[in-house]
């Protein structure tokens, strides 16, 4: 997407330098700026710090990684690269689809310019779904006016380019349609006002914050037309794990009668998986909850504290709505609707 007129992906090879770069969203909305690297381990650290995240940009960044890994260093490469990259983050399933099709590449014996040139294909099909959800999300969407809500940051930010969530808003936004969107996740780690407040501001759409909390409030007084939000793991059953705070927002959906669609590519998809129960759940520090980090009046990015000396706090960074809460789920392969006539047994 467009940054001050200039296209950009959240993770890319850059030819020029024969480096990866992606932007380093901890900075975001205060400062944009791109990190570049040969070593792979740079690239594992952006995934555990969150310089990059999202399902989708976490896959394609471990990709590249794992690429710059095969290329330079064969002999670590099964032993201490794949464990690495594996380790990063738990919950977005992204990231071990992409490790997969890295490991069998580097198996085949694929050069160092191939695995580039794979990862670059990785990137680009992610992209590529991406728009095909948007196409299909802006024929599903009804159009006049349309308040989304959307959750945490399923934006191009998240998913290379165009994003998940946002890709119908996008597409409808530039077809010329009216749409308002109410953009959530003020905390834990704020990635709705953060980045998703930030994308649609460079992108001119209609916007405005809204607290978690208020957002069942806003839906019971018929403010809401509809929820998309995007997903990092959805099990074989329909049910789907998200940012922490999706599960409440299904919860007053299914209560006001608002659809609730998610937003997703193929590799966000966990066939193994018969249900959400065995999803891994990221459990964060404690002082994401008690600090928040922002910048001051001279530019300087600094870390406060708001709650109460003394107190500690408990972060789950995701959580899992069950299917029944789901109203369609739009990947570039078509519409699916949860069976909510199916019970599986409790197998995982
Ligand atoms: O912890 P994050 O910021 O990596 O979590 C991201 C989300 O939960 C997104 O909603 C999800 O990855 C959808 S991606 C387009």
């Amino acid at each position: 997407m467009l940054v001050e007129g200039v296209a950009h992906r959240a993770v890319e090879w850059h030819q020029g330098s024969g480096c990866v770069c992606w932007i380093d969203q901890r900075l975001l909305p205060f400062r944009f700026e791109k990190t570049f690297t040969q070593d792979p381990e740079d690239l594992a650290k952006a995934i555990e710090t969150m310089a990059v995240r999202g399902a989708p940009t976490i896959g394609a960044a471990a990709a590249y990684g794992l690429a710059l890994a095969g290329s330079f260093d064969r002999s670590c490469f099964f032993k201490y690269w794949l464990p690495r990259f594996r380790r990063t983050r738990p919950t977005a399933v992204n990231l071990f689809h992409a490790c997969d099709v890295l490991e069998q590449a580097v198996a085949e014996g694929l050069s160092g310019k191939q695995l580039i040139e794979l990862a670059n294909d990785y990137a680009d099909r992610e992209v590529r779904a991406n728009r095909r959800i948007g196409e299909i999300m802006a024929e599903y969407l009804a159009r006049g006016g349309q308040r989304i809500l959307t959750h945490c940051n399923a934006g191009w930010l998240a998913a290379v380019d165009w994003g998940t969530a946002t890709a119908g808003m996008y597409t409808l936004h530039r077809e010329g349609e009216r749409l308002h969107v109410w953009v959530d996740e003020t905390r834990p780690r704020l990635q709705g006002s953060r980045l998703t407040a930030w994308e649609m501001v460079q992108e001119g759409l209609s916007c405005a914050l809204l607290a978690d909390g208020a957002a069942a409030w806003m839906m019971s007084r018929g403010e809401v037309d509809a929820i998309v939000v995007g997903a990092d793991r959805i099990a074989r059953n329909g049910d789907v794990a998200n940012k922490i705070g999706t599960y409440a927002l299904s919860l007053a959906a299914s209560e006001h009668g608002i659809p609730m669609y998610v937003a997703a590519p193929s590799s966000t998809f966990d066939m193994k998986l018969g249900s959400g129960r065995a999803i891994p759940i990221e459990e964060r520090g404690e002082e994401e909850l008690l600090e928040v980090e922002g910048m001051d009046e001279h530019g300087s990015m600094r870390r406060v504290r708001l709650a109460a000396q003394g107190i500690g706090s408990c972060n789950p960074a995701f959580d899992v709505t069950p299917f029944q809460n789901v109203t369609a789920i739009i990947s570039e392969q078509g519409v699916f609707i949860p069976d909510t006539s199916e019970r599986l047994p409790a197998d995982d």
